[in-house]
């Protein structure tokens, strides 16, 4: 059982890395750090920093010096796109997560917090999964090659602790949706996906809607804002080698999870599910009592986080990444 850590609270006015400010959860992050006061954040798009390039890494760390960070950038991609390009996912991954972690070390990062994802977990865990469940079995084969990238980052700060002393963490998010997500036809993850088909499907007026798999693999789903208190509330209560579980402990069917967004976005038709398409992990669902036991629990429920997230889409959808 892990209990509360009191830390000292972060200095507020202490220059804050966010890495992949502009993504779904390093967006959420920055938005929350600026709602908690927080004066020093620095970003950079990835076209003014590829974090796959070690010296210009290396560079900006030793420029900004930053006291804290929060590593959310990472290739990122749902099924199609980790099966078409496992060596991608593998290699950016590395690549990013090491130069930010070795230049993290090399200019005296006080405290970081380094992003993973459930896929780390063996694909036949018990569920709902614990933290123990990692390297205990074989991984989910649609994203073998991403899971074992988010692997070597854990064992990189468990390593830096080690060797270092350093008080640096891990958390590891369920699925997450909300505003900034990627909804484009070849990148998206399911939740995002679905908003755009069935919203689509509104558009057009189509009487029918054909989802990938069986609809019967049961997720769950977080906020991103509510993963982002939780990046600062670990960063502030928990120091420890063990990665964190952060997710709401509840899960639904893919074809549950459907019917939520069909109504929300005003779809009547019909849903037909195409079986020749993979289902990937049959069942996800993360036990969160680490972090309940710390003292933490999400605030946004599915059905308001959905109809944010689609009211946040409608409005945005002229401007979406592809
Ligand atoms: N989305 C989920 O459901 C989910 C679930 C569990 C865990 N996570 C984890 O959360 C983290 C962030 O995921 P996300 O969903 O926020 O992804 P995302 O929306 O795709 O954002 C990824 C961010 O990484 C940046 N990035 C990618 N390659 C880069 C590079 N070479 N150099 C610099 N920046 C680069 C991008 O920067 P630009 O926009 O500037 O290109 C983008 O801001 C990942 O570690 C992921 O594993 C996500």
């Amino acid at each position: 059982m892990t209990s509360p850590v009191v830390l000292a609270p972060l200095d507020r006015d202490a220059t804050f890395y966010v890495a992949g400010h502009r993504g779904l959860v390093g967006s959420a992050v920055w938005r929350h750090l600026e709602h908690e006061g927080f004066t020093g954040l620095v970003g950079l798009p990835s076209r003014e920093l590829d974090l796959r390039d070690r010296t210009a890494v290396l560079e900006f760390f030793h420029r900004t010096r930053p006291r804290y960070v929060v590593l959310a950038a990472a290739k990122v991609g749902g099924i199609l796109a980790n099966q078409s390009f496992p060596v991608d996912f593998l290699s950016e991954n590395m690549r990013i997560q090491t130069n930010v972690l070795d230049a993290a070390l090399e200019t005296g990062v006080e405290r970081l917090l380094f992003l993973g994802s459930s896929c780390i977990y063996p694909r036949d865990a018990a569920q709902p999964i614990q933290e123990d469940a990692l390297l205990t079995g074989h991984l989910e084969e649609t994203n073998d090659a991403y899971a074992i990238a988010k692997i070597a980052g854990i064992l990189h700060v468990q390593a830096a602790r080690r060797q270092y002393g350093v008080p640096w963490i891990s958390a590891m998010p369920t699925n997450l949706y909300g505003p900034g997500d990627n909804f484009s036809p070849t990148g998206s993850h399911v939740l995002p996906a679905l908003i755009r088909r069935y919203d689509e499907a509104v558009a057009a007026g189509a009487r029918d809607v054909t989802n990938w798999g069986t609809g019967s693999p049961r997720r769950e789903f977080l906020h991103v804002d509510d993963m982002a208190r939780a990046c600062l509330f670990l960063l502030e209560h928990y120091d420890g080698p063990g990665q964190v579980n952060v997710g709401t402990g509840k899960d639904a069917t893919i074809a549950e999870i459907a019917e939520v967004i069909a109504d929300v976005v005003g779809y009547d038709g019909a849903t037909t599910w195409d079986t020749s398409r993979p289902d990937g992990t049959p069942q996800k669902r993360l036990d969160v009592s680490t972090l309940a036991t710390l003292g933490w629990t999400p605030r946004i429920g599915l059905r308001d986080g959905i109809e944010s997230t689609v009211a946040w889409y409608r409005e945005n959808r002229d401007a979406l990444r592809e």
